[in-house]
């Protein structure tokens, strides 16, 4: 069997205004972490490209921070070709200002507009650099899950797309619990109920070498 790695994203990406004000979401990366350190356990090779968070890097897995969208592609496309396998787990912020204004913006009492336009889809440069290996992303919604994680999944061009319903106080962004829908481009679809981060990891890293056909491992 060949061997396979694993390039992770986990974290928000910060999408700066000016110096001291950015665009963000509330994910702390526990999800990508914890697939990095389940990963890694299992002997993998795996490099984790990380926003800002504050979590520790598990022993043995190898990370580059970014702070910004921008940053995480030119860290995904740089070192992508070395893994076979990809998985963004990082909740890339879906905007950023047009202009960044260097300095402080002044306040004052008017209201202060600011122009974003979207950030660069990281999964669309995977593609468009026609990368081989086996993708699968994440995907938070707050309604019709099924519905829009397939549809993602067949924009994307995955192999396979995590959902979870973030409507939920218990799951999602900085929960520490989290239950989630797997669907795959083979069509089928497997719920993992409401779990510590940490134990759901294990079982997504369970059908993800399943999947691949690594139960008996490839990481040699
Ligand atoms: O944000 P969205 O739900 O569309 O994210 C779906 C997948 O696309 C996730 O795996 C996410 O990491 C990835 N993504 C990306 N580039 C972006 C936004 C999201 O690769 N700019």
């Amino acid at each position: 069997m060949k061997k396979k790695s694993f390039l992770i994203t986990a974290g928000p990406t910060r999408e700066f205004i000016d110096k001291v004000r950015f665009l963000s979401n509330p994910s702390t990366g526990k999800m990508g972490f914890s697939l990095a350190e389940e990963i890694r356990a299992r002997g993998y090779d795996v490099l984790l490209v990380k926003g800002v968070v504050t979590l520790p890097v598990p022993s043995g897995v190898k990370a580059v921070d970014v702070v910004s969208a921008e940053q995480m592609k030119d860290a995904v496309i740089t070192n992508i070709e070395k893994y076979s396998a990809l998985i963004m787990c990082a909740a890339v912020c879906d905007y950023q200002p047009v202009d960044y204004i260097s300095g402080k913006i002044k306040k004052s009492d008017s209201a202060l507009t600011i122009r974003c336009k979207r950030t660069p889809d990281i999964l669309a440069h995977v593609m468009k650099e026609g990368y081989k290996g086996f993708k699968i992303g994440f995907a938070a919604e707050c309604k019709n899950l099924a519905h829009y994680a397939k549809d993602k999944l067949q924009r994307k061009n995955l192999n396979i797309i995590i959902a979870n319903d973030i409507s939920k106080p218990d799951r999602g962004f900085a929960a520490d619990t989290n239950a989630v829908s797997i669907f795959t481009d083979k069509g089928n679809r497997v719920d993992l109920p409401l779990m510590p981060k940490r134990e759901l990891a294990s079982k997504i890293v369970d059908f993800i070498l399943d999947y691949i056909g690594c139960n008996s491992g490839c990481s040699q």
